[in-house]
């Protein structure tokens, strides 16, 4: 059997630009895997030309429409005689959300079931398939820290800032599509659709240096206006968050998830617990977490009946 990790991403900044030709938008980001992941474990099972996928943890859509089982099929390319596999899934990233649980999953898979069924597809063919699966799936495939631009498709890694990066993500109840909250976005009038920009140098600049200060100053998300207006609680988010001692705050993707920066490890449980003495609802989710290095995404594991336990290693907290 083969162990595949999929990072949650979260992107420390989101600037969104134009309407493109083709539709989507114009975006230049930094994204960055976190240890919150889920997990894929491959196996052997059923006749050839079969792929069976099973989840735990949360729910995620099920049947052809799957993003996972959409992506082994483009990597089979109608290919009838590739070995019948089961995709076991250990969901820990809470799904629609802006942390990319399905566009990491998807990436899991074409490393996977490309290494699996041994068929070599070179990073770019399997980058091709990621940007057809959804524009955050070229980022997963590669991981750690990136620039994005482009609709997503264009990532250019950053180093691997040498102090560890702690924080609190929070999500409220309720969830929007991505399509719908850059059509919204869209509606914003101009000052509006500006109102949210990052400083995405200055935070390149200051997550080299590990200076989470100035980073914290420099987050933003275009989007984030966009989801606020039809979303009260996002602002209530942010503001658990800023008034339980976080540097700085910022939407992720398209929401809701929001998150803080911490000083240190310390500082995040700190301010964790703050926020969950002052939530008065059940419905929100929350998670301590730090970004990750990249990682070498398909490991074989021994075979064991067990699900393999977090193949990161150390305390992510999340
Ligand atoms: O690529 P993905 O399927 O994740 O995108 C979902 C929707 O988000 C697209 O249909 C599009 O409406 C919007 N989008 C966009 N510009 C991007 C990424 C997504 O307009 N760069």
């Amino acid at each position: 059997m083969l162990l595949v990790t999929a990072p949650a991403k979260l992107n420390l900044t989101l600037e969104v630009g134009e309407t493109r030709d083709d539709g989507y938008h114009g975006l230049d980001s930094i994204f960055s895997s976190l240890c919150l992941a889920d997990r894929l474990v491959i196996r052997a099972s059923g006749p050839p030309g079969t792929v069976v996928l099973c989840t735990r943890g949360v729910p995620v859509p099920e049947g052809a429409e799957n993003i996972c089982l959409t992506a082994a099929r483009r990597l089979a390319a109608g290919r009838r005689d590739l070995p019948g596999v089961e995709l076991d899934l250990a969901k820990d990233i809470p799904v629609g959300s802006g942390l990319g649980g399905g566009s990491a999953d998807a990436a899991a898979v074409l490393v996977g079931l490309n290494r699996w069924w041994g068929l070599s597809r070179s990073r770019s063919e399997l980058g091709d398939i990621a940007l057809s699966l959804g524009s955050d799936v070229p980022f997963c495939l590669l991981g750690g820290q990136a620039r994005v631009r482009g609709r997503g498709e264009i990532v250019e890694p950053l180093p691997f800032p040498g102090r560890r990066l702690w924080l609190v993500l929070l999500r409220p109840p309720g969830t929007k599509s991505t399509r719908l909250v850059y059509e919204e976005f869209d509606r914003l009038p101009h000052d509006r659709r500006r109102s949210g920009r990052p400083d995405t140098g200055g935070a390149i600049r200051a997550l080299a240096a590990g200076d989470w200060e100035t980073l914290a100053q420099s987050l933003g998300n275009s989007l984030e206006p966009a989801l606020a207006a039809s979303h009260p609680d996002m602002d209530r988010a942010r503001a658990l968050l800023a008034t339980s001692g976080a540097l700085g705050t910022a939407m992720t993707g398209s929401g809701p998830t929001v998150f803080g920066i911490a000083r240190d490890q310390d500082h995040a449980r700190a301010m964790a617990r703050e926020v969950s003495n002052r939530l008065t609802s059940p419905d929100w989710w929350m998670a301590v977490t730090r970004l990750a290095p990249r990682q070498e995404k398909d490991i074989p594991v021994a075979a064991n009946d067990g699900h393999p336990q977090r193949p990161f290693g150390g305390d992510d907290g999340g």
